[in-house]
């Protein structure tokens, strides 16, 4: 069976008709990644207005992991949407919320007592786990990473490295911000000691230790280009954080719920923050986002220092409970890692005859492909990035790039993609280098 089925050219009439309407209604700043308007989602595929089915190798940029439309989480949004969609948890709280918290408690790596509270998105995420930091600490400064992305409210620009888009034209940022190097093993020799070594050198030079509240990073980098550091560098920023009485904030809001084969990444690198932010995949796909950490750090901000009118709306817990319970058993873990597996071997073997393929990595079902002019010299390729993408979309498979310098393809596919799907977008894909090979040719 095949799932990709093409009716019309991309874009077909209707999804023209409706970007028409769109740029007439809708600012230019928020961005169309592909030009295609949805009818419906099932698993891992997307049916558009037009009738053209697609296989989603995006899962709405992380949020899909456990598939779209996934029947126990809409009977769940079902139910809870029948009793009540809104009270707010400030004024008249509700189950669902706590039994979340629980949840998450339990599951986030680190043996410790924890606490939890729920914000709308990834960027309040991280704009709380920072305000809890500096508030447990009495300290101003955040140190995070070159390539870093944390969201685009002002406190998680502040700490988002690339300018264009995200940053441009938005200034002033917030201060007390310090970058360094994230350890980039393609990109540097020594990545880890390097990095952590700049981290010390920041510490001499431009901010005492005791002024730094926290250090912000990604387990593996996401929007920077799912760059993988070596273990010895996660250990390593524990123990800085250790040794200088910093908190040591994990962003998993990309890495979280099973993306890379664990239920976090930081499991992979058998590190525990002391503060772990999740969202995008929480909900399958409804608006929540988790701040979770060591109570005594959690606890530090007085009554009502934290909060907001949506934050742990009932329907989006009851969606994460639903969530949460399809991690139950092992099952969508071991195809996180089965459908890293199949990208793997596959993005391997192109490598030998598409030179344009500087570097396949990953983790789990988290597998990205780095695009270069020259292997040798690892000159970024954006460009080869772009018509990948667009061929692609052409032979229907969606996908997204990612990457500083936007030459990155990644995979972040539904997990409950069959081998069948995964290998029928893996052949869309291969087409799409053989005809950007074509071009370059
Ligand atoms: C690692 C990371 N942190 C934070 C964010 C921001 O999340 P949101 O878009 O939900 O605000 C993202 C979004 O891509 C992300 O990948």
């Amino acid at each position: 069976m095949k799932y990709i089925s093409l009716a019309t050219d991309i874009p077909g009439p209707k999804s023209l008709q409706l970007a028409t309407r769109r740029r007439a209604a809708v600012p230019r700043g928020v961005p169309q990644l592909t030009p295609i308007f949805v009818n419906r989602a099932s698993g891992a595929t997307i049916t558009d207005v037009d009738g053209n089915a697609f296989l989603d190798f995006c899962g709405g940029i992380g949020c899909m992991n456990v598939g779209h439309t996934q029947p126990a989480v809409v009977d769940a949004v079902r139910t809870q949407a029948e009793a009540f969609l809104h009270t707010c948890f400030m004024v008249a709280p509700y189950e669902v919320y706590v039994a979340l918290a629980e949840q998450m408690n339990r599951l986030t790596p680190g043996d410790c007592e924890k606490r939890t509270f729920f914000v709308n998105s990834g960027a309040e995420a991280v704009e709380n786990g920072i305000k809890i930091a500096r508030s447990y600490t009495g300290r101003p400064a955040v140190l995070c990473f070159d390539d870093a992305y944390h969201g685009r409210t002002y406190m998680a620009m502040s700490v988002t490295a690339k300018e264009k888009p995200y940053k441009y034209g938005f200034g002033p940022f917030s201060q007390d911000v310090y970058r360094v190097p994230f350890a980039n093993p393609y990109r540097c020799a020594n990545a880890a000691e390097t990095s952590l070594e700049a981290i010390e050198d920041t510490f001499r030079h431009r901010i005492a230790a005791d002024q730094v509240a926290a250090i912000l990073f990604e387990p593996i980098q996401g929007e920077g280009g799912f760059i993988v550091p070596p273990v010895e560098f996660v250990v390593g920023l524990r123990s800085i954080c250790d040794k200088y009485g910093i908190v040591l904030i994990a962003d998993e809001v990309q890495t979280g719920f099973g993306r890379t084969g664990r239920m976090f990444a930081c499991e992979h690198f058998n590190v525990a923050p002391d503060i772990l932010l999740s969202a995008k995949s929480i909900a399958a796909g409804l608006p929540l986002a988790a701040c979770t950490g060591r109570a005594e750090i959690m606890d530090q901000p007085g009554p009502g220092a934290l909060g907001g009118t949506f934050g742990g709306n009932p329907v989006s817990c009851a969606a994460a409970l639903a969530t949460l319970s399809l991690f139950a058993d092992e099952t969508l873990l071991a195809r996180s890692e089965r459908i890293g597996q199949i990208f793997r071997e596959r993005a391997k073997q192109w490598q030998r005859y598409f030179p344009c393929i500087g570097d396949v990595r990953g983790m789990g079902g988290m597998q990205a492909i780095e695009l270069v002019l020259d292997p040798k010299d690892k000159q970024p390729a954006p460009e080869l990035a772009k018509q990948l993408t667009q061929h692609a979309l052409e032979r229907g498979l969606l996908l997204a790039t990612a990457g500083t310098y936007s030459n990155v393809i990644r995979l972040l596919v539904p997990l409950v993609a069959t081998d069948e799907q995964m290998n029928e977008g893996l052949e869309a894909l291969e087409a799409a280098f053989q005809a950007v090979q074509c071009e370059v040719a």
